[in-house]
């Protein structure tokens, strides 16, 4: 297997944590980014707010340092992403803040770091073999009248994600995917504060998705998806649409 320089954000737990510990345990080099220091000594991390767009380029630059030779990361995982929760109609403060807070950490922040990922890789040619995998969700699909902003941002992201994939210039060298899960059993589930049965209701598969089927689906866009399918949605969601 080819061995890979992977930055992951959002690292610490959840599903980012599941897809560090797959991809560590297959020999790449993976440095992750969150707000709260990683709680896992044998990952490197840098601790920082993805939503503080202005600091980014200085962020992948440190990301970069921590890994032995100080190059260009190869592949890049957008996975930080918070949930919002909010119906309308709603105070406006409340809603300029949560609009902001959550397009910049799960639209903003993976836009702004595909950039300079893309920047620091150039000039590109067919050794380049460069992925970027991009966490989005099923309510990008289908909306939410619950998770508003978090359903909007996701299905920019998805955009996101195919509209790079058909940009010519990065054909058969730079590869585009989005993983687009139901419930995943990490924090963010638990903070819906459903019950079984809620989560479960439009799940044919009748149970939530396990953060190690997200790792491998992951793990294989890094590693082995064909660059033919650059701009393809993965979705992970037992049977629901
Ligand atoms: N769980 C689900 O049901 C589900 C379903 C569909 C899609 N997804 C997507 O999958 C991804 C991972 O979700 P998860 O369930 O693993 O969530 P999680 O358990 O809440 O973990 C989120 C991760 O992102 C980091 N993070 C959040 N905001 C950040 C910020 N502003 N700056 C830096 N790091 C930040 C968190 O670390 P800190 O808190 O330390 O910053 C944490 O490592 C998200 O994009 C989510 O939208 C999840």
């Amino acid at each position: 297997m080819l061995k890979r320089r992977i930055l992951v954000t959002g690292g610490s737990r959840g599903i980012g944590r599941a897809v560090v510990v797959e991809l560590l345990k297959q020999g790449h080099d993976v440095v992750t980014i969150s707000r709260s220091p990683s709680p896992y000594s044998d990952v490197s991390s840098v601790t920082t707010d993805l939503g503080d767009l202005g600091h980014l380029k200085a962020v992948l630059s440190s990301a970069r340092e921590l890994l032995e030779e100080n190059k260009p990361f190869d592949v890049l995982v957008n996975n930080a992403g918070i949930c919002s929760w909010q119906k309308f109609p709603m105070q406006h403060l409340g809603l300029v803040r949560e609009l902001r807070r959550t397009m910049n950490t799960n639209f903003n922040s993976p836009v702004v770091l595909t950039n300079h990922f893309l920047k620091d890789l150039q000039p590109f040619d067919s050794k380049t073999n460069a992925r970027v995998v991009n966490l989005t969700s099923r309510v990008a699909h289908r909306g939410d009248s619950e998770e508003l902003f978090y359903a909007a941002s996701k299905a920019a992201l998805l955009n996101f994600t195919k509209s790079m994939s058909r940009d010519r210039r990065f054909a058969d060298k730079v590869g585009f995917w989005s993983v687009s899960p139901c419930w995943v059993e990490t924090d963010m589930m638990t903070s819906a504060g459903k019950t079984e049965t809620e989560l479960t209701a439009d799940i044919p598969i009748g149970r939530t998705v396990r953060t190690a089927e997200v790792a491998n689906v992951v793990s294989f866009l890094v590693n082995e998806a064909p660059m033919a399918s650059t701009g393809s949605d993965f979705a992970i969601t037992g049977g629901a649409f």
